[in-house]
Formats: structure tokens, sequence, C-alpha cells
């Protein structure tokens, strides 16, 4: 019964290969996918289409939600009754756009700190919608839900938003 010492050696080299591919794994599936950190990934898969570039996959991801809050935006002049939860809506998409633009000039200068906190910013204005929707009962529409998939965009926006270097 004799313990071959290369035996152990070659044992622990093999664990410690073992573990250092598996956190290489782990590293490289978040570094292909920026979308393991969001709420809502499908939803961000869907928007950044394969964008594996960070700075980039925020971007594309702000820019969608500015096309989409346009869109939401015109509805909303249709729809509007005076102080209903869609005037609202309209005066806090005014200003989420506003937001959001200034988040692309955040990132364009690499300014994470001012990019987080204009995002976040963004993410109220689309909450605010919600919440006057819901005191007017206005909640039973397509609107109200379009408004909701705008947040959870704007949730996504900040959470890629993380992976920007500060
Ligand atoms: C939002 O971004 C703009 C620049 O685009 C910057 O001037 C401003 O300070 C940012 N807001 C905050 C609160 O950081």
């Amino acid at each position: 019964m004799s313990i071959n010492p290369h035996m152990t050696v070659l044992g622990a080299i093999f664990l410690l290969l073992a573990i250092s591919s598996q956190s290489a794994v782990a590293l490289k599936v978040s570094f292909i996918d920026p979308c393991t950190v969001a709420d809502f990934p499908a939803l961000c898969r869907g928007t950044i289409k394969g964008q594996t570039n960070v700075n980039a996959a925020t971007d594309v991801a702000i820019r969608e939600l500015m096309k989409r809050t346009r869109h939401a935006k015109e509805i909303a002049k249709k729809e509007m009754k005076r102080d209903g939860g869609v005037a609202t809506c309209l005066s806090n998409f005014n200003s989420a756009f506003d937001n959001l633009d200034k988040a692309l000039t955040n990132i364009k200068e690499n300014d994470g700190f001012s990019l987080n906190i204009n995002l976040s910013a963004a993410l109220t204005d689309y909450d605010t919608c919600s919440d006057a929707m819901k005191e007017t009962r206005e909640t039973n529409n397509v609107f109200y839900k379009s408004a909701g998939v705008l947040y959870q965009m704007a949730d996504n926006c900040l959470a890629l938003s993380t992976l920007v270097k500060q």
C-alpha cells in the first residue's frame, strides 16, 4: 500500500485546472451575453441582438427604448384626456426621452457615474407613468401594457449600464 507522491501532485493540478476552467466559462458567459445581468433577460436579448460589447449593447438598448418611447408618445397624444393618467405619461415620457439622450452622451464620454444617474431618472419617469395610470384606474388597455414594457426596458438599460466601465 504505497502512495505515489506524484499522483497526489497530479491530482491537485487536475483539480486546479478544473476549477479555473469553470470560472473561465462563467466569465466567458457574462462576456458574450451582457443580458445575464438584466432583470428581464429575454426582453434584453431581443433588444441588443447579439451585441457583446457592453458599451455598444447599452447604447443599442437605450436607442431602442427611445424609439419605442417616441412611438408611445404619439399614441398618448391621440388617446389623451386632459387630466388623465395618459397626460402624466406624456410629460414623463418627454422627460425620460431627455434623460436617455443625456445617457447616450454619458456612454460616449465614458462617464459611468452620470450614466447611472440619468438612467435612474428615466426609470423613475416610466414608473411615475404607470403609477398615474393605476391611480386613475386606466390599467385595462394596451397603452398601460406598453408603458410597462418601457419600464422593463429602462430597467434593463440600467442593469447593462453597470457593466460600462466607470
Ligand atoms: C446627465 O448627463 C449629462 C450629460 O449628458 C450631465 O451633464 C449630467 O450631469 C448628468 N446628470 C447627472 C445627474 O449626472
